[in-house]
């Protein structure tokens, strides 16, 4: 797969660049509490204003759902990205991403000049991949960038429309350096992976990565599942759970991927032991049980020691290791060693590691293990859909 990149774009002096990103970011209080988005973006911006463009930057922040959330307005981010350029980011707080004065704004732009647009997803047209949409944004730059790799799963305007339309028309469109770095790591993973090829699921919901589960058993050497989403399976398999989370409703579905990794020779491994208590707290009184002997009155909230260990000798072995989602409750200390002693042994391993989701981004970086990956992915659900070898729209639409 080759996509479209920023050689491809030719001279891009005097230009106006429409740089799609994703500024999804947390907030706390009103400021951004974790910019690594922001700041992954960065190279594209700089590469783009060092050729003498100005820059339309736009993003979507949380789910506003096509009306104007005030909650979810681009000041705070604007404010972080005027610091990390060292320069102004002109934004205006507006109720149509696209109405009069922004188009003016746009038009003034002198190179080297920043304007990030109001949050994408105000205008419902985003969402629904509205032609009408794309052209109005399109109308505000001479060039399109897209660098918001945790977005090109949706068919949204800004994502899939907006590039189309302007290839269609003839004019230059292209991925920025964070998407084209993403792509070209988790690439790895779908083409020829160097086996064994190691994946390690967790999260609270198999429902959630049941499209993942499913399409790794075709592709990796094991799976092992952590977190609450195990309890499905050992539940599914009459194990007693106590009052673990449990999705009764899927019970066929994981009882057939466990069939399916058998007959496809695929260690699909769950824990042995878990960290019980009768609370979710701090102060909860925890102890370790069989998986499959969790008391009632109590629940499992992180993964044991034995399977600590039983997980970290499978990890390495491991050439290839893909890791999306917490092996418990990290976020409180007691149930935090199962996500700890999982990260640690990943980040020991030679082999070549991936991390998706915001949950296994946040313990690591708690942990201070950035340095032990080989790949941090911006992206949560984009990561998972690329490694399940599926059809993106936003990269579709650059590939050559
Ligand atoms: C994300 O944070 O997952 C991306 O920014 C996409 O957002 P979405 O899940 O709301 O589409
Ligand atoms: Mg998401």
């Amino acid at each position: 797969m080759r996509l479209r990149d920023l050689s491809d774009l030719g001279d891009v002096a005097g230009k106006r660049v429409f740089v799609r990103v994703d500024y999804n970011v947390p907030l706390e209080g009103g400021e951004v509490a974790d910019d690594a988005r922001i700041r992954a973006s960065m190279p594209t911006l700089l590469e783009v204003l060092k050729g003498g463009a100005s820059l339309v930057v736009a993003s979507h922040l949380g789910r506003p759902k096509g009306q104007v959330k005030e909650e979810a307005r681009m000041a705070p981010v604007a404010g972080r990205l005027a610091e990390l350029v060292g320069g102004a980011v002109e934004y205006e707080p507006t109720d149509g991403v696209v109405d009069e004065s922004v188009e003016r704004r746009c038009a003034a732009l002198r190179p080297g000049e920043i304007t990030l647009l109001e949050n994408l997803r105000f205008d419902p047209g985003e969402e629904k991949n509205d032609p009408v949409f794309a052209s109005r944004l399109a109308g505000l730059a001479d060039v399109y960038v897209d660098d918001a790799f945790g977005c090109v799963h949706r068919a949204h305007a800004s994502v899939a429309a907006l590039p189309a339309l302007f290839l269609e028309q003839g004019r230059p469109a292209a991925a920025g350096r964070l998407l084209e770095r993403e792509v070209a790591a988790l690439s790895r993973l779908l083409e020829r992976p160097d086996r064994p090829y190691v994946a390690v699921l967790g999260g609270a919901k198999v429902s959630d990565k049941l499209s993942t589960i499913g399409a790794l058993v075709d592709r990796v050497d094991a799976l092992l599942i952590g977190g609450a989403m195990a309890f499905t399976f050992i539940a599914a398999e009459g194990g007693e759970i106590g009052d673990s989370l449990v999705e009764p409703d899927r019970f066929e579905e994981v009882l057939a991927a466990r069939r399916r990794a058998e007959e496809a020779g695929v260690l699909l491994q769950l824990p042995e032991d878990v960290v019980a208590a009768a609370e979710r707290s701090l102060e909860a009184k925890r102890h370790t049980v069989p998986v499959g002997g969790v008391p009632r009155g109590e629940m499992g909230l992180d993964i044991g020691p034995r399977t600590v260990e039983e997980f970290a000798r499978v990890i390495a072995e491991a050439k290839t290791i893909l890791w999306n989602g917490p092996m418990g409750v990290f976020e409180l200390e007691p149930f935090a060693a199962g996500t700890r002693g999982v990260a640690a042994a990943i980040a020991g391993s030679k082999a070549f590691s991936v991390v998706g989701g915001g949950d296994s981004l946040s313990a690591i970086k708690k942990l201070g293990l950035e340095e032990g990956f080989s790949h941090l992915s911006t992206g949560g659900g984009a990561s998972l859909e690329f490694i399940e070898g599926r059809q993106l729209p936003g990269v579709t639409v650059l590939e050559v």
